[in-house]
């Protein structure tokens, strides 16, 4: 009999790896003879540069070059690769002329023997500018909104009726605008580079997670054939999507490499993590929602304005909850930008969805106290019957399914409605909940598979693995597809000549890359099959296809037991078996559908209503994401994000400083974030769901919505307990001392 692997809680494949220090990440490939870069960031917010006092520096124990915009090569820069980037306009041009765009800017860079000698030059170095004031806050009466171009899924506006109308008619209205900081990703990796020239050839070693991504971008930068480039990237320290893109970092290791003759390392600093690697934008929303008196919405209003660079558009799904998640004959959503003096922002776990949601779920939460019913049967009330913004069904929505196994778990009946009405001693206890909800996307991806003499198995694709184990995930879709026990698996991944995937992102690896698997995995068996079938000597020589079946690792006629195995088949054929296999979602049922992840999450506070600190006691999360590949892995998963959105709610924040746009809070000690100590409880629930429609493997995804819906829970519990209505995340402790 052959064991499932899929749905086995198996623990990581690569986990021995990991805490043995075996496994290597990005600044882990010192090169023989490389020299160590390190690059000077403007500090200024916005200008020119003046002057740039080199000579004294490049005197400097142990310098081999000091590269500015002066003497750096002139790059080409050529357009991107349609689609491949997820803001539109022109890139940061690097070391290429004399503006300084925001703070932090590359202006110079290093380039010594020694990490050491780099730095002191680095620090020695005097860049003198012509400086004007930036304009980095969006609240400032300068900052002007913009219609973004409009891209993808990202609409700047959509409507359904009138919901003006409809709200300003309403029997019961709330009408209410939410803020929410500017967060940067702070994974516990920072961005490294090690690049090395061979000829014409570049290979580098850089923290991405999407590889071919990187592979293309450094080619469309140097005019180069992308085939001339590999990257490699076997382990990432955590990225929640600020290695998505190609900073310029990637560009001036390379640039160095060339200019030296040498492998450079490049190593960003802490600080300059918060300059030129994106960060969650800051957003304002206003949420305006007209109802009955019995909790029925009449209309729903979104607006929302999220901040980006004057050199690039970069949009995110900030509105596009409010047009699918509850039913409402009147919706419109609007989405702007505000452009400032600051570097591009980029997609954060989470991305739109995640700040959207908690406008659109508080606003709900304030409602239900305003028509005086239960917040989760407020949600009952408006569960549409389908997507009413595209009009189409949903694949599967399991969100009620959610609500009712999340409050059993949670224990939402022991609530009591009235704000400030729980109590434990003398702190103020609250429970709040929201709705959680990403799209379920699956992005065409290719995957190699070869089944060896020794009968082990090596599946190759070019994606990433983050933290989520997709090491250990992919394994149990091969060992799933092909009948082996996973330790005959061998899962590769972080290259990019290995077959091309999408970005590690969009919580979509496993819905594309797992299909491209599986897809693979089959096209082996149809070989081996082929095979098999056509030798006259072998047990097996011409059944029909229709009659042979697999398990365990052999072909057998269907009811019988004997067969013959891959080993015996692949050892015949005096050659490695190698299957290519690709998969994408079939567009007729990308059409027919609309496919999203939904979930629920109950987060219990309690605030000291002397002082005002607020602790998260327990989150609960049930989420509704189809098929459960590693239910060990999907929990690590969701409590992750979890911890994501505790930051989001009540630490996370990046200040900059209004004068010149520096982040003052650039270090682990001042920008806040859950540390063991902070973290409560953390449950994750899924409910038995099934998919037929979003792939074969019936995966939804569940990255982002792991972070989705966390962060209006905690708002709405501290509400609960204190009975002050925080619209502005984090929350601090003067935000509830007023109460
Ligand atoms: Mo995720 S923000 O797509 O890494």
């Amino acid at each position: 009999m052959t064991v499932s692997t899929i749905g086995n809680p198996m623990t990581r494949v690569d986990g021995r790896a990991k805490v043995t220090g075996r496994a290597r990440y990005a600044a882990d490939f010192n090169q023989p003879g490389q020299l160590y870069a390190v690059i000077v960031s403007a500090t200024v917010g916005l200008g020119r540069i003046t002057g740039i006092q080199a000579a004294e520096v490049e005197r400097m124990p142990g310098v081999v070059a000091l590269i500015t915009h002066r003497n750096a090569e002139k790059l080409a820069y050529l357009p991107h690769k349609a689609g491949i980037d997820p803001a539109t306009g022109e890139r940061l041009h690097v070391l290429q002329d004399d503006t300084v765009r925001f703070y932090g800017q590359p202006v110079a860079l290093v380039v010594a023997d020694t990490l050491d000698h780099a730095e002191r030059a680095a620090t020695a170095l005097r860049v003198t500018y012509e400086a004007r004031p930036p304009l980095v806050d969006p609240m400032d009466p300068k900052a002007e909104s913009i219609v973004p171009d409009t891209r993808g899924r990202v609409s700047p506006d959509r409507a359904r009726g009138d919901a003006d109308k409809a709200v300003a008619g309403a029997p019961v209205t709330l009408d209410a605008t939410y803020e929410m900081a500017r967060e940067n990703h702070n994974p516990m990796e920072p961005h490294a580079t090690i690049a090395a020239w061979s000829g014409d050839r570049l290979t580098l070693w850089s923290k991405s997670q999407y590889l071919v991504n990187e592979q293309a971008e450094i080619a469309a930068v140097f005019g180069m054939p992308v085939e001339n480039i590999e990257v490699i990237c076997p382990f990432i320290g955590g990225a929640f999507g600020t290695s998505l893109r190609t900073w310029p970092h990637v560009t001036l290791a390379a640039l160095a490499a060339r200019q030296v003759g040498k492998p450079v390392k490049l190593v960003l600093t802490r600080k300059q993590m918060f300059f030129t690697t994106g960060h969650r934008p800051r957003t304002l929303q206003r949420v305006a929602l007209g109802a009955t008196n019995d909790g029925k919405l009449t209309g729903v209003v979104h607006e929302g304005t999220g901040e980006t660079s004057r050199y690039e558009q970069f949009m995110e799904a900030l509105t596009a909850v409010t047009d699918y998640l509850y039913s409402c004959p009147n919706v419109r959503t609007q989405y702007r930008l505000t452009e400032l003096d600051t570097g591009t922002p980029n997609h954060m776990r989470g991305p739109g969805e995640a700040s959207g949601i908690f406008a659109l779920e508080s606003a709900m939460d304030e409602l239900s106290y305003k028509l005086g019913i239960d917040p989760i049967e407020l949600r009952r009330r408006n569960e549409p019957e389908k997507d009413e913004a595209e009009n189409k069904p949903f694949s599967s929505r399991s969100l009620m399914q959610c609500y009712a196994l999340g409050a059993e778990r949670f224990g939402w009946a022991r609530r009591t409605p009235e704000p400030r009405s729980m109590r434990d001693g003398r702190l103020l206890i609250g429970m709040g909940a929201a709705t959680a909800t990403y799209p379920a996307f699956h992005a065409p991806a290719n995957a190699r598979v070869r089944l060896l003499a020794d009968g082990t198995v090596e599946v190759e694709a070019a994606a990433s693995d983050m933290g989520p184990g997709t090491y250990t995930s992919m394994t149990q879709v091969a060992a799933e597809t092909l009948g082996l026990p996973p330790e005959r698996i061998r899962f590769r991944l972080g290259r990019s000549s290995y077959p091309q995937t999408p970005s590690h992102g969009g919580s979509w690896t496993m819905a594309s890359v797992g299909s491209a698997i599986q897809a693979a995995c089959i096209e082996a068996q149809a070989q081996v099959s082929r095979l098999a079938t056509a030798d006259s000597a072998s047990p097996l020589y011409n059944v029909a296809a229709g009659e042979l079946e697999w398990s365990d690792g052999r072909l057998r006629r269907r009811g019988e037991t004997t067969g013959i195995s891959y080993r015996e088949i692949v050892a015949k054929a005096g050659a490695p078996i190698e299957a290519d296999g690709s998969a994408q979602r079939d567009p007729e049922v990308a059409e027919r559908y609309s496919m999203h992840s939904f979930g629920a999450v109950f987060a219990e506070v309690a605030v000291d209503p002397d002082v005002g600190t607020i602790r998260v006691r327990r989150i609960v999360g049930a989420y509704g994401i189809g098929r459960v590949v590693n239910p060990l892995l999907a929990r690590s998963q969701c409590t992750g994000g979890m911890i994501g959105g505790m930051g989001m709610a009540l630490m996370e924040r990046t200040v900059l400083d209004s004068r010149d746009g520096r982040p003052v809070n650039a270090h682990m000690a001042d920008y806040l974030m859950p540390v063991n100590l902070d973290i409560p409880e953390l449950d994750a629930h899924f409910v038995d769901e099934v998919d037929p429609h979003v792939n074969a493997l019936g995966v939804k995804g569940l990255g982002e919505i792991a972070l989705v819906g966390t962060a209006p829970a905690i708002a709405n519990a501290v509400f609960h307990a204190t009975g002050t209505r925080v619209r502005s995340l984090p929350i601090h402790i003067e935000d509830v001392l007023t109460a």
